[in-house]
């Protein structure tokens, strides 16, 4: 049996090489507490599990869903991007429902990217920008989130050559993993930058609804002209405590939505109907349940804050998503601190490297876990340094 060229230069993928990690930890006995993956505890709110038990049990939601996603959901998607972002978008046409917005986030790569061809990856980024062009045969071109920039990319220090080469650029803010966030002014910048070079560039929103301190994050679509160049991927995931119901959706330029929906129509057969029905209660019922999960995650934020203050790591406080992203004491590589960790506090967090290059030097603390269980591992971490 001989593996594809192309599987040799895909690495293991970060979460499940971090599960193994555990898993070895736990089988030695220890109570190993992971602030590694970002993964809400708390259950998907009622009302949206109440849908789910009530279109299961009905047939015609047992059949093949429709391609596109059902035109009640992608309605529901429409009618939420305009009373959150002002959206005015097509329902058929510049919608489409994701079988969770990593799917789509890889599948997209396939669309636009030849052999050879360049894409814009910002570093450190959520892994599967990276992975998702080497799988169709395109070259990453990292783009470094610095934080003598904010953690955005320099436009300006992209060359022309590159920029010629390039078919996508990825850029996501509230950024996973450094936390921040980007204002209207950069997202008319890549607009600029994406018309002169005609590059599509897809914007990851996963984290939209997670904001703090009266922040409310915006989406790239709002600038003008964004929708000539861009699409914008949204996750139901983190907003509705729905990781493992697997939805999502893209919305944005026609000529993208179609060229992805068309790879997909191909390779997947949709979301299983009852799903999307609950889908619609999420973003049409009331969006109070987003307001306490955003309470909750603040809460967790104030915990690490000032236990990181404490240990005297250096970080900054995130405005938004479920992250704190903080410097490593000097002396340690991010996989040596997160190593150390984990060996004397069977604590898991993620090092930063593990997001690309310029990561080095950080680790990512996710606010994803119970309150007490975050409360032992920081004492835990306190103790071992
Ligand atoms: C930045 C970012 N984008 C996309 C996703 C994928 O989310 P999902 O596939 O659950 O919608 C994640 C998940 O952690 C993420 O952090």
């Amino acid at each position: 049996m001989q593996q594809a060229k192309r599987i040799k230069n895909i690495p293991p993928y970060l979460f499940a090489e971090i599960d193994k990690k555990i898993a070895l930890k736990k089988a030695e006995g220890i109570d190993v507490i992971s602030l590694g993956i970002g993964d809400p505890v708390e259950p998907t709110p009622q009302h949206i599990i109440d849908t789910l038990c009530k279109q299961a049990n009905n047939p015609e939601n047992h059949r093949y869903p429709s391609y596109f996603g059902m035109p009640e959901f992608r309605k529901a998607i429409v009618n939420f991007c305009k009373k959150r972002f002002g959206l005015i978008l097509d329902s058929d046409k510049e919608v489409l429902p994701l079988i969770g917005s990593k799917e789509g986030i890889a599948h997209v790569f396939l669309a636009f990217v030849d052999p050879g061809d360049i894409v814009l990856v910002p570093d450190p980024g959520y892994p599967v920008y990276n992975v998702g062009t080497i799988i169709a045969g395109g070259k990453p071109h990292y783009m470094p989130l610095l934080f003598e920039n904010n953690f955005l990319p320099d436009l300006t220090k992209i060359e022309d050559e590159i920029a010629k080469r390039a078919k996508i650029m990825f850029i996501g803010y509230p950024n996973n993993p450094t936390s921040a966030i980007a204002s209207i002014e950069f997202f008319k910048e890549v607009v600029f930058f994406a018309k002169k070079h005609d590059i599509l560039v897809c914007h990851d929103n996963a984290y939209s609804e997670i904001a703090f301190d009266g922040y409310v994050p915006p989406s790239f679509l709002e600038v003008p002209g964004a929708k000539d160049v861009g699409i914008e991927f949204q996750s139901l995931s983190k907003t509705y405590n729905m990781t493992g119901w697997r939805i999502g959706f893209v919305v944005g330029n026609e000529a993208a939505i179609e060229a992805l929906g068309r790879i997909k129509t191909n390779v997947d057969s949709g979301i299983f109907n009852a799903i999307q029905h609950a889908g619609i209660a999420a973003l049409e019922g009331h969006q109070d349940c987003v307001k306490e999960m955003c309470d909750v995650y603040a809460r967790r934020r104030a915990m690490v804050a000032k236990a990181l203050n404490k240990m005297g790591l250096e970080f900054m406080i995130p405005k938004a998503t479920i992250y704190v992203w903080a410097k490593v004491p000097s002396g340690h590589t991010s996989a040596s601190f997160a190593a150390y960790i984990l060996e004397k506090a069977g604590v898991v967090v993620s090092p930063g490297n593990a997001y690309g290059p310029s990561g080095e030097g950080y680790i990512r603390i996710t606010l994803s876990v119970k309150d007490d269980r975050l409360r032992e591992a920081l004492k835990r971490i306190e103790n071992s340094l």
